[in-house]
């Protein structure tokens, strides 16, 4: 699905994140991106959903917003990627622009909780901000009928409360991908 040079600016900041993890760096100081596994697999599934509205909270400094912005370049749709630090968003604006990937997405600069609700119908959302914000984001979204939700850290943060809470909005299964994503289909 990724080119060479989305697959190599993938490995760079993958290479930073295992770094500042060997460093114990803080939790606010260090990057937290997907798994490249998780990036393969979320472009591939919204890719092949034909997801034209594709919505991410917590874009970071990129690595999932490479892989969603690949998808919606193949889909003809776009990627809206709410982050809530400047700084992070920033790289992100600047590594999707040197991609060639920019016009494939909307950066929206702001907290989740207040910007997500203003995205209707979105047919692919992945959830990767704060854990503990998960369920309350979850019922904030106003997805289109058959949306598909993936959540990540699923198996890394035992995040059983939302695996329960996303069941009852509809077929759901938890792949051991990366840290373990929830994939979530609204309404049946
Ligand atoms: C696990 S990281 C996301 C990694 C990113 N998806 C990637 O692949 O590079 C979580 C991000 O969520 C952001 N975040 C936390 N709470 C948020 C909120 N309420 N609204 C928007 N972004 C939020 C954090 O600033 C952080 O950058």
């Amino acid at each position: 699905m990724f080119t060479p040079s989305e697959q190599l600016a993938i490995q760079r900041l993958w290479a930073r994140k295992l770094e500042q993890d060997a460093a114990g760096l803080p939790k606010a100081t260090r990057h937290r991106n997907l798994e490249p596994d998780s990036a393969e697999f979320v472009a591939a599934l919204a890719a092949g959903l034909h997801a034209k509205l594709l919505l991410e909270l917590g874009g970071s400094s990129g690595l999932s917003t490479i892989a969603l912005a690949v998808a919606a370049r193949r889909t003809g749709g776009r990627l809206v990627s709410i982050e809530v630090e400047p700084a992070r968003q920033a790289e992100a604006r600047e590594t999707l622009g040197r991609l060639g990937l920019a016009a494939f997405v909307q950066f929206v600069l702001g907290d989740a909780a207040e910007h997500a609700p203003r995205v209707a119908g979105a047919d692919f959302v992945l959830l990767d901000c704060e854990k503990d914000d998960y369920i309350r984001f979850f019922d904030l979204l106003r997805p289109a009928p058959g949306a598909v939700v993936v959540a990540d850290n699923i198996l890394s943060h035992h995040l059983d409360d939302y695996v329960r809470h996303a069941r009852a909005r509809g077929p759901s299964v938890t792949l051991p991908i990366g840290k373990g994503l929830e994939v979530t289909r609204i309404g049946g």
